[in-house]
Formats: structure tokens, C-alpha cells, sequence
């Protein structure tokens, strides 16, 4: 049956390449990313199933009306792929006064998947995928600068929003069980060109992909496989080996409960916060 797919970061890479192959086993997907010639391409190319939405989510205010338009045209969603993400070589804050890579790894993410609960929980097997690091042990959340404003790295933020976002998924399946969520690690996968990062690093990630790298219609095949048949419970952490996926141990502190609830607290006193300002 066809199903509706909504991708964030859809129109390159692993999300790119899961769009194309949703498409052709013809389902209705809607990429959501910020280049609208690319989303012009991938409707072009994709036909009456493709969708794109044009938009920036690193602010809350751009993922909101996102989500709102989401749900507005798709009562029921079916799957949800959180991939959009860029590097940055240097802390960046948005025009809502946010470290870049905390709002736009994390936080859109957070806020995505709460705005879209209902038309998710309408469909039969709902699944969520939110990929990120998971399975990673390293980095931590900084509780006392979530924005990172002291000894800020690029690793460091990245880190820490893959830890959220492991947290995130634990926070989330508890309060939507019916909803089957994933923290996914699509492995080393060769997206290039890397253009966000750093010039000496992004010299050897390049030459590293072009050696090691698995192409993206691998883990685009090892998603798929998500969709079509969602783990059983609420959440679960996978890695993808080959054009396949192995479940992650999501018993140890990574995955802790109450770490997540805090994280969920805090995440929500600060849109709280953010919505205080705005008004
Ligand atoms: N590739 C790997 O080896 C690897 C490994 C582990 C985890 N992952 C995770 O997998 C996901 C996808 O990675 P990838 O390598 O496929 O990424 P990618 O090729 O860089 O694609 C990123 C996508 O996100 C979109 N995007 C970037 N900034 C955005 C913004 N502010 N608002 C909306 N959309 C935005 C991009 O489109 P626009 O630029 O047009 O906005 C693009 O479609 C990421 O979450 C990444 O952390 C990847």
C-alpha cells in the first residue's frame, strides 16, 4: 500500500537517495530542506508523488510552519526521516539567538516530531527515524551552556546534539508508544562533497569516503527496511551493516530514561522561553 513519507534534508545524500527509492515503490514523499532548485529537480524528476517544501529549519518559527503545513496536507503520515543537518566549521547563532548545530541537529528535530504526533499516530504502522550518531558513547549534554558558549568545537556540538537526539527518541516513544521510533546510525556513508567543514578536515573526510564510504542507496536500502517493517515496541536504536541493520544495546546511559525526561524538560522550557520573547 502507498504509504507518506516526509524526509527533512530529502533533497541530498542518505536522504536524497532514500526519497528516490521511496518513490519508486511508489509511495508519495515530501522532502522538507533549504535549496529550492534541488526541490524543484527532485519534483520534477519524481512526479506526482514527490513533494518539497522549501525551508530553512535551523529556527523554531521555520520548523513550526513547516510542520504546521505538513500536517495541514497530510493527515496521516506514515514515516517520518529526520536527516537534515549541515556542518560548520565555527559556532553560529541563529537569528533566534541559538547555537546552529544544537537548533537544527536537535532541536527542529524535537520540535518536528512533537508538531507531527497526530497525523503519525493516524497511520497504521507509523515509523520515525531520526539519524544521527546512535550507538556513539562519546560527547555528553552540557546542562549548564546547551548553547555552548564557553570552549566551543564543532565535535563537541555535534557530539552533543547526537546524545539529544539519542535522548530524544527515548523522551518521545514514551510519551507516543504507539509510534515506532529509531535512533539511527546510517554508518560512514559517502556524501560529498563535505563543504561545511574545515579545509584540512575536509581534505581527509573526502579522501576517507572515497575509500571507505558506503554509497547512499546502501543505507538508503537499509532504511527502507525500517520502513517497511518498524521494529516491534516503541523505540529502538539501529546501525546499518551493509544494506542491512543491526540493533544497538539501548539499555546503558545513553539511553536512560530519566536523562531523557530531563532533556525533554529542559527542551521545552526553552521553546517556552523563545515563545515568551517572541510575543
Ligand atoms: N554521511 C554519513 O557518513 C553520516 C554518518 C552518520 C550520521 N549521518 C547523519 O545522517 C543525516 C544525513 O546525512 P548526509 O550525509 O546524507 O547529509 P547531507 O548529504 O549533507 O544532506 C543534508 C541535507 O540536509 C539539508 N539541510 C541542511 N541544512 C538545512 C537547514 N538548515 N534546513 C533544512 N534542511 C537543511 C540539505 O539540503 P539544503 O542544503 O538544501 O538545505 C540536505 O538535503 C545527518 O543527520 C547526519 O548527521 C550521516
Amino acid at each position: 500500500m502507498a504509504r507518506t513519507i516526509v524526509i527533512t534534508g530529502g533533497t541530498r545524500g542518505i536522504g536524497s537517495a532514500l526519497a528516490r527509492e521511496r518513490l519508486r515503490r511508489g509511495d508519495a514523499v515530501v522532502a522538507v530542506a533549504r535549496d529550492a532548485a534541488l526541490g524543484r529537480r527532485f519534483v520534477e524528476e519524481g512526479g506526482d508523488r514527490a513533494g518539497f517544501i522549501a525551508a530553512d529549519l535551523s529556527t523554531v518559527a521555520g520548523t513550526r510552519e513547516v510542520a504546521a503545513e505538513l500536517a495541514d496536507r497530510h493527515p496521516v503520515i506514515d514515516a517520518l526521516v529526520l536527516g537534515a543537518h549541515s556542518m560548520r566549521p565555527g559556532r553560529h547563532v541563529t537569528a533566534e539567538g541559538l547555537e546552529a548545530t544544537f537548533a537544527l541537529y536537535y532541536l527542529s528535530r524535537h520540535v518536528l516530531l512533537h508538531a507531527l504526533a497526530e497525523p503519525l499516530t493516524r497511520a497504521d504502522r507509523a515509523v520515525t527515524i531520526n539519524l544521527s550518531g546512535a550507538g556513539m558513547t562519546a560527547g555528553r549534554i552540557h546542562w549548564d551552556d546547551l548553547q555552548l558558549t564557553r570552549g566551543y568545537s564543532a565535535t563537541k556540538a555535534n557530539l552533543q546534539a547526537g546524545r539529544a537526539n539519542d535522548l530524544l527518541g527515548v523522551a518521545f516513544a514514551e510519551e507516543h508508544p504507539g509510534i515506532s521510533t529509531v535512533a539511527y546510525n546510517p554508518g560512514f556513508v559517502d556524501t560529498r562533497p563535505y563543504t561545511g567543514m574545515a579545509r584540512p578536515y575536509r581534505a581527509l573526510a573526502e579522501l576517507a569516503a572515497a575509500v571507505a564510504a558506503a554509497a547512499p542507496e546502501r543505507a538508503a536500502t537499509a532504511l527502507s527496511a525500517l520502513i517497511d517493517e518498524p521494529p516491534p515496541g516503541p523505540f529502538a536504536a539501529r546501525k546499518r551493516r551493509g544494506s542491512g541493520n543491526r540493533p544497538i544495546d539501548t539499555t546503558g546511559p545513553t539511553y536512560d530514561p530519566g536523562t531523557a525526561r530531563r532533556l525533554d524538560a529542559a527542551t521545552r522550557d526553552l521553546l517556552a522561553g523563545l515563545d515568551a520573547v517572541s510575543r
